[in-house]
This record gives C-alpha cells, structure tokens and sequence, in this order.
C-alpha cells in the first residue's frame, strides 16, 4: 500500500507510522486520517508486526486538525469529515499491539488527541502539548474531552481545554500526559527500546492486559474486575502461560511463541 502523507516502515517486528506533511507542521486532513486508518487496518492484520511507534519525525508531531480544510465547513459537513478522524483514532487505540507514539515539538489539538488513542507517549524534550481548539471558538473534537480527563482527571483536563494553553515535556510529565521525556536525539532509540521490551513478552496475554485496561475504563469496577477475571482464566489455555511458568521455575528466559 502506498500512502502520501504518512510513512510506514516495519523492522523487526515493529512499525513505524510517520506523520509526513511538513509543510503544515504535520496538520491533519481528511487524506491523513484515512491513511491513518488504513495503516492501522493493515498493521493489524500483519502478524509479523507486534508493535507500533507513532511519530511526526524529529521537528513536529502535529499541529493538529487542518484549520484551512475546517475552517468554512458547516455543521452538517463538519459532522461527516470528523468521521474519518474517528475511524482512524478507533482503530488506532483498538489495535491488538502495544502502540507508542514518539513525539517531538508540536502536538496540539487534533494532535495531541492523535497521541492519547495511543498506549504509552514518549516525549522528546522540546515537545509542547496543548488544546488550543477554545481559541479557535471550538472544542477538542478528536477525543480530547472524552480521553485527556480519562488520563490526567478532570481538573487538568478543564484547565488545559478551557485555557488553551501550550505546557512543555517536563510539565506535561508532571501531569501524567507523558511517560517519559528524553532528549530529543533519543527519541526514537527509546521508543524502539520501549516497543522491543514489550514485545519480548506473550503477545496474547499483552493483547488481553491492554483489552482489559481499555474496556475496563469504559465500565463500572466490578463489570471490569469480571472481565479481567475471563481473560486471565483464558490465558491458562496458551502455550505461553505453560512457557512462562515453566521458564521461572527453571531459572531461565522464557521463549514466547505468541501461541
Ligand atoms: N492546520 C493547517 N495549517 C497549519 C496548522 C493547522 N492546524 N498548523 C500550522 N499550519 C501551517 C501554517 O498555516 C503555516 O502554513 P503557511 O506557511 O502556508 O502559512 C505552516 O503550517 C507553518 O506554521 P506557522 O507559520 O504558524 O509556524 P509557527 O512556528 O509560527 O507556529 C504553531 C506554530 C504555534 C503550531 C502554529 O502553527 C499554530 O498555532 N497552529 C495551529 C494550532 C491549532 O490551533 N491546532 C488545533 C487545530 S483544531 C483541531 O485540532 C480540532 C480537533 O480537535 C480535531
């Protein structure tokens, strides 16, 4: 598959999706969700990929939706062209993989929002986080009123949509909206170090702690507990559960066959 305004690149075992519109500071249209979209529909199905990193390159993650696509759309047309957005966002943050985004400079708006559909977020140490959509007379219309306060809580979330403004690395780590900030040369060096931990491990039982995590946000405390309790029986039906059990009680590394 070819794509225009993303990269994708796979090297054992993980995949690189790149944000490629430099030109607009990596700005999302409607080109970019679908291809977005399809990446992750093509990753999905692609069992030589077990993990994903998400990144804009070295200058830029994203500046957000397209405001020159957006902005003379009313709000019968507004209503259609968010819906690529929110097929890419879903995909993205349901794939059965761990997914981590690599963000250096600008994530803001439809960007920001764009990071938080994803696992884990590493931050290069000039990389800059905001919702500034209140000061374009709009909301966070990809997610970000439904997942930031999912992440950071309420209170920060209020603060961070009702103000618009733009925090750095280090206070966005401070408010839980990072894992971690590295300097910007590092960036993807950690991100492929974090991916290569992950996938090491049973990329069932990754796939089920991830499901367990994201469905159990959605629900109240026991409806999830009940969840996590199925899918934790259903592991003792893999061969990896054997392995790993096995590997401890030998002293040894476990061998995980994702099986
Ligand atoms: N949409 C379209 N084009 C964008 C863009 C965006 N979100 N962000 C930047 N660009 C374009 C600029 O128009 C400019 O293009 P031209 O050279 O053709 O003028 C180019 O990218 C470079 O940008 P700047 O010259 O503005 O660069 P800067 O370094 O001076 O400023 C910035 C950088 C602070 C990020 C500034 O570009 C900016 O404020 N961008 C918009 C940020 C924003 O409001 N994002 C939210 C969008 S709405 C949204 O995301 C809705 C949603 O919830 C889904």
């Amino acid at each position: 598959m070819t794509y225009e305004t993303i990269r994708v690149e796979i090297e054992e075992g993980i995949a690189t999706i790149t944000l490629n519109r430099p030109e607009v500071l990596n700005a999302l249209n409607s080109q970019v969700f679908n291809e977005l979209a399809a990446a992750a529909k093509n990753l999905g199905e692609d069992e030589g990929v077990r993990g994903v990193i998400l990144t804009g390159g070295e200058k830029v993650f994203a500046a957000g939706a397209d405001i020159k696509q957006m902005a003379s759309l009313n709000a019968v047309e507004v209503v259609k062209s968010i819906r690529p957005s929110r097929i890419a966002f879903n995909l993205i943050e349901n794939l059965q993989k761990p997914v981590i985004s690599a963000i250096a400079g600008y994530a803001l708006g439809g960007g920001c929002e764009l990071s938080l559909t994803t696992d884990v977020r590493i931050a290069a140490d000039n990389a800059q986080f905001g919702l500034p959509e209140i000061k374009l007379g709009i909301l966070p219309g990809g997610g970000g009123t439904q997942r930031l306060p999912r992440l950071i809580g309420a209170g920060k979330a209020k603060e961070l949509i009702f103000s618009g403004d733009i925090i750095n690395a280090e206070e966005a780590l401070r408010i839980g909206l990072v894992n971690k900030v590295v300097s910007a040369d590092q960036l993807m060096a950690e991100a492929k170090k974090m991916a290569k931990k992950f996938i090491s491990k049973g990329a069932i039982a990754l796939q089920l702690a991830k499901s367990c995590i994201n469905e159990g946000l959605q629900v109240d405390l026991e409806t999830g507990l009940q969840y996590e309790h199925k899918c934790f029986a259903l592991l003792f039906a893999t061969e990896d559960q054997k392995e790993g059990m096995q590997a401890f009680l030998e002293k040894r590394k476990p061998n995980f066959q994702g099986r």
